[in-house]
């Protein structure tokens, strides 16, 4: 979410390498600013007791979902404002500051945090076996926010203040299909980079990549691609193969006759692009993250594209990109697996979303070599073999027919997108029933909204954030009598 991706999930590892010091919002949250908030108004973490199955009323298993709590301004009046959790485990942070902290700091608002089940400690399940992982999908979460509201009504002995909900990206999502399915619950949503439009091969995100390179400077699309052609042209043989161990100062050879191991490896190069991308923002030195990279890319001092590729990824530590490792690695079903976010949310991807960045465009500067057979193969790798295109099709095919896909019929929905932001090309962008504010934020990045104005966040932007506040507003005077 938020590359709800998959694919950002798998930044970590390129962090780590790389030191570029972005998180994957996919991976471990939407990055919440990192303010030294001396306030020392306690927020607190609380558990709630939800059925493991709404949709069986038979089956009475429960278990515990954490959320955040901030009543510091609350007085007894006020609205009650909800971040949604997605694919991560949920930190204090936008309890803190953030567009929903400002807005809840003017209305007096009661406002919490919530976690969704299967990610930071909501652990429904003993583990992750694939048996166990059925209560993991969208429909049980959001009924997790819907008894949610029910009960903190209840509590507050509160029926008639407007519930309005946030999130970004998949939590985004979250926002929209809450308000679309709970409406007597939820009096209005925002969804920030929402990809409310599940797709199977999303190969429109690398489209968008290959865009905002060239719209920043056709030679560095030029070089990176010849960079990339240059390292197909590698592990087209075994020889080959040992140079590129080599120059990228790989832990293993890549294995030529395997496409998953190929495949493995084109992406994690793609990926390194296509972060950049998705969370270009203003960089120590005042520059974009975008226009660092590209005067890397384009340093003819250093080589040829190929080589100025080597250095930004070559590290003095080897890197593991090991397809059969990775799969090693995350088909383990304890909770203590490192990155359990990337088995839980590679299943939702395998099982309701897709939204799988293939090189299936043919004019994809990033070759060809990660088409959507890689990532069906990944899925069974991973879940057990009965994964397949049929499969994928379905559940892709399903969530769209749930929530409306690329045409939700919505109301008091705000839909808002950074236009650099890849995702967008899945979300909404258009307003069709004229009740669904939507803010297409020229120059903006992935889920950029959902934090506090900044003195270095472009007028867009903080335009954009003025214009939600006013709507919000509006929603939150207007209670529940629309
Ligand atoms: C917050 O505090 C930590 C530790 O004291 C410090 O390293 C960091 O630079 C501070 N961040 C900001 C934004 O002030
Ligand atoms: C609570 O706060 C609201 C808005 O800040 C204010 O209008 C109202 O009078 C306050 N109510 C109480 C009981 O303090
Ligand atoms: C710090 O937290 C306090 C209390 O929650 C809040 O009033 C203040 O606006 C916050 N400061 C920032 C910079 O977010
Ligand atoms: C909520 O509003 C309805 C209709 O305006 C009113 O009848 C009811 O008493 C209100 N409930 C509470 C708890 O304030
Ligand atoms: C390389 O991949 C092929 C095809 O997946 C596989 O049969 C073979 O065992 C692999 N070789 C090594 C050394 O892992
Ligand atoms: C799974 O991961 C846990 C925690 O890292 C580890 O203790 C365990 O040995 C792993 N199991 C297997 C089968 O690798
Ligand atoms: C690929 O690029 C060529 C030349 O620019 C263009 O004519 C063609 O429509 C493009 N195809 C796709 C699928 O974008
Ligand atoms: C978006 O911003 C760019 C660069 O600042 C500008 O050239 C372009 O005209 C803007 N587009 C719109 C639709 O405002």
């Amino acid at each position: 979410m938020f590359k709800p991706s998959v694919w950002l999930l798998f930044l970590s590892h390129i962090v780590s390498i790389y030191g570029f010091g972005f998180r994957g919002f996919h991976y471990e949250n939407p990055r919440e600013l990192e303010i030294n908030n001396t306030s020392r108004h306690i927020i607190t973490e609380k558990w709630i007791l939800q059925p493991l199955n709404h949709f069986d009323i038979r089956d009475n298993r429960l278990w515990s979902m954490r959320y955040y709590e901030n009543d510091e301004f609350y007085n007894g009046t006020g609205p009650i404002l909800i971040m949604l959790g997605g694919e991560w485990a949920i930190t204090r942070g936008f309890l803190r500051s953030g567009l929903m902290f400002d807005i809840g700091k003017t209305h007096g608002a009661m406002m919490y945090y919530t976690e969704h089940r299967y990610y930071g400690k909501s652990r429904p399940v003993s583990d992750t076996e694939p048996e166990n992982l059925q209560f993991l999908n969208v429909d049980q979460a959001l009924a997790d926010i819907a008894y949610f509201i029910e009960k903190k009504k209840f509590e507050l002995d509160k029926f008639n203040e407007s519930v309005i909900v946030f999130g970004g990206s998949y939590s985004g999502n979250m926002a929209a299909w809450s308000r679309l399915k709970y409406p007597h619950l939820i009096q209005g949503a925002l969804a920030s980079s929402a990809p409310v439009h599940a797709k199977a091969d999303f190969f429109e995100y690398y489209e968008v990549v290959s865009d905002s390179l060239r719209k920043y400077n056709e030679q560095c699309m030029k070089d990176v691609k010849s960079a990339i052609d240059t390292v197909e042209l590698l592990l087209s043989h075994n020889d080959g193969a040992k140079v590129l161990q080599k120059s990228f100062n790989l832990c293993d050879t890549p294995n030529i006759t395997s496409t998953s191991d190929i495949g493995w490896i084109m992406n994690s190069i793609a990926e390194i692009f296509a972060s950049t991308v998705q969370y270009n923002s203003i960089e120590s030195n005042g520059k974009s993250s975008i226009a660092n990279l590209c005067h890397k890319m384009m340093n003819s001092n250093i080589g040829n594209p190929f080589q100025r590729l080597s250095i930004i990824i070559k590290n003095f530590k080897c890197i593991d990109w090991n397809y059969k490792n990775f799969v090693t690695e995350y088909s383990n079903t304890s909770w203590n697996l490192k990155q359990i976010t990337m088995r839980l949310w590679i299943y939702q991807t395998c099982t309701e979303y897709g939204y799988y960045q293939t090189s299936s465009n043919i004019n994809s500067t990033f070759g060809t070599l990660f088409p959507l057979e890689f990532f069906i193969q990944m899925c069974t790798d991973l879940y057990g073999n009965y994964y397949s295109a049929l499969l994928l099709d379905a559940s892709v095919k399903r969530t769209n027919v749930m929530y409306g896909g690329p045409l939700p019929d919505l109301n008091r929905v705000i839909f808002t997108n950074g236009n650099v932001d890849p995702w967008h090309a899945l979300s909404i962008i258009e307003d069709t029933n004229g009740q669904t504010p939507v803010i297409l934020i020229n120059g903006s990045s992935h889920t950029a909204d959902l934090y506090t104005d900044l003195p270095t966040d472009i007028e867009e932007l903080t335009k954009a954030r003025q214009r939600i506040r006013l709507i919000i507003n509006e929603w939150i005077t207007l209670g529940k009598k629309i």
